[in-house]
């Protein structure tokens, strides 16, 4: 295995790409509303990265062909934007934004919410947000990687739903997508223990009904939920500090470091 601990100078690169990428979804948030196209959304997304002297780590990443994902309702990841999506009232949405700034990658997504949902993909959402924040307050020096899988999926199914475990969080920072593999299902204890300097996400996708995932045929990218019931997901890139984390692509103060 190999889990690269960042420098101080590599640090500094990563927080910087990190803040551009939570700054991108604070940017993105009057724009989603009924009637935009999610191709819409990406060209602001695209042409607001590129206007901050960055790059969108997804284009052209293993073929994907767009600047971010957008992921609806029964999408639980990967959704391309496209000009015949369009958003209606009631809809629930993931914006998932990785930035390259000065050759560093920052990683993040949340939720939106398109005028008036139900309230089972209110709870679901809300859920989402509480499970992230539960992976978080797990992350410190020589507490185990697998204790953050562990408070996710315990509250998870407590709510009632079910956990994706075929993606994962990830390493981050020099590259897209680096050791270590971050479930978000994982026993008590288990895994490598987490060190000063690791960074890595954490992005749990809760589903309503089923866990398991279908990529649609046609695309061979968009990651939905086999029983089309709704999925949410909440990512925030962090860094292990000495004492706890930091939660770098937090832009709103949501979280003290720790
Ligand atoms: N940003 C996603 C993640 O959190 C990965 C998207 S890869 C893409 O890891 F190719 F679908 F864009
Ligand atoms: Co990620
Ligand atoms: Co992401």
């Amino acid at each position: 295995m190999n889990i690269v601990i960042k420098n101080k100078e590599q640090i500094e690169g990563i927080r910087k790409s990190s803040k551009l990428a939570g700054e991108v979804l604070v940017y993105i948030e009057d724009f989603v509303k009924e009637g935009v196209s999610t191709y819409y959304l990406d060209q602001l997304i695209h042409n607001y990265i590129i206007g901050h002297k960055a790059i969108p780590a997804t284009m052209n990443y293993n073929g994907f062909p767009k600047s971010c994902c957008i992921s609806l309702n029964d999408v639980i990841c990967h959704g391309i934007p496209a000009e015949d999506v369009i958003l209606k009232n009631g809809d629930i949405l993931n914006i998932d934004i990785t930035t390259i700034l000065n050759g560093y990658f920052g990683d993040t997504s949340k939720m939106f919410i398109v005028g008036q949902t139900t309230e089972t993909a209110l709870k679901l959402v809300n859920a989402t947000k509480h499970c992230l924040n539960l992976g978080i307050q797990q992350v410190r020096p020589g507490n185990y990687l697998g204790n953050i899988g562990y408070a996710i999926s315990r509250y998870a199914i407590a709510q009632g739903f079910t956990v994706v475990y075929e993606y994962c969080g990830h390493g981050v920072g020099i590259e897209f997508h680096e050791e270590p593999q971050v479930d978000h299902a994982a026993r008590k204890n288990s895994g490598l223990k987490m060190k000063p300097g690791m960074i890595f996400t954490i992005e749990p996708m809760i589903n309503e009904g089923k866990p398991r995932v279908r990529v649609d045929e046609s695309d061979g990218w968009t990651a939905r939920t086999v029983d089309n019931k709704l999925s949410a997901q909440f990512e925030h890139t962090i860094l292990v500090t000495e004492t706890g984390y930091e939660v770098l692509t937090d832009v709103v103060s949501e979280y003290e470091i720790s």
